[in-house]
């Protein structure tokens, strides 16, 4: 502030100034948000044995994730084995997508868990990753068409009011009952969902999601939330007043982070609000000294 008159004189240059916050703050609001929590991670691993840098086997796995990040853009599950010059370069992968997730989801999600996956496992022969909206798993032993039932992440809410447990065992038996390899059920405010990747046929798909719920109903089934993660299935439920699957996905994992974005957004609005009057008021201000530089 040592030169307020020329702060003064300037005022007028910096409405270009004002008026670009003004569209970064519109703009903000319109940034989607959507995909994020499809995004979010939910566990990950990886195998103790480690591939040799510059290997074949190293360039097999690029061409593998490369394939599952390509693939992803259009089918929602799908398997690769790449085979090099010799049988030890093999390596064997798929992902697999939320059944309700969109194929441009899809995409953004696996090419998401292949990043996480690259960080996380960082030249290990095997690898896997989960995130809320999508599933990816590689290794050089075969794992494609094997059902495995092994207990991979297991996770319970706080105790939920006795008159919702009814409520819960309506869901899990309609997870269980319902068909197909994708499945989502509601009983007032519970909801869940269930799933197998896409390698398992009707049967073991079955066997894996009844033991899943199985186990989600003994462990967690009078929790206000519960997830129960298999090697090849999955079942969760989620207890709230909001339907949206989006909601309900970001929500049990990530309640803090859903609200606080929310608040974000409630922020941005405001801060927006504030900018637009403001560059109104300047504005006037602005055609005023025109108006008024004119009229001498
Ligand atoms: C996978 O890689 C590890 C480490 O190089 C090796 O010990 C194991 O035999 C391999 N498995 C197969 C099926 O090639
Ligand atoms: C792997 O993918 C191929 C080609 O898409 C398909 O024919 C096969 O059934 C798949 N195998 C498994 C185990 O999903």
């Amino acid at each position: 502030m040592h030169k307020p008159s020329k702060a003064m004189a300037t005022s007028s240059s910096l409405l270009p100034f004002f008026f670009f916050f003004f569209i970064l703050s519109i703009s903000s609001l319109t940034i989607p948000t959507l995909s994020s929590s499809a995004d979010s991670f939910v566990f990950g691993g990886c195998t103790q044995q480690k591939y040799a840098p510059d290997s074949p086997y190293e360039s097999n796995l690029n061409t593998l994730l490369t394939s599952l990040v390509n693939s992803a853009a259009y089918s929602s599950y799908n398997n690769y084995t790449i085979t090099g010059s010799s049988p030890e370069d093999v390596v064997y992968g798929l992902y697999q997508c939320r059944g309700d997730l969109s194929i441009p989801d899809c995409a953004t999600c696996v090419s998401s868990a292949v990043s996480h996956v690259g960080s996380l496992c960082s030249a290990t022969c095997g690898g896997a990753v989960q995130l809320q909206g999508c599933y990816i798993k590689y290794d050089n032993e075969t794992f494609l068409g094997v059902e495995d039932k092994t207990l991979v992440l297991k996770k319970c809410g706080p105790s939920a009011a006795s008159e919702i447990m009814g409520r819960t065992d309506e869901v899990m038996a309609g997870l269980t009952s319902g068909g197909g390899s994708f499945r989502v059920g509601q009983s007032g405010e519970v909801q869940g969902s269930a799933q197998c990747v896409g390698d398992l046929n009707v049967g073991e798909c079955q066997d894996c999601l009844s033991e899943a719920i199985g186990q989600l109903k003994s462990i967690c089934g009078t929790a206000t939330y519960g997830d129960m993660y298999l090697g090849k299935c999955y079942a969760r439920y989620y207890i709230g007043q909001v339907e949206s699957g989006d909601h309900y996905y970001s929500q049990d994992h990530n309640g803090d982070h859903k609200n606080s974005s929310e608040g974000e957004k409630t922020f941005a609005v405001i801060i927006g609000l504030f900018a637009g009057v403001a560059l109104v008021i300047i504005f006037f201000a602005f055609l005023r000294k025109v108006f008024e530089g004119n009229g001498k």
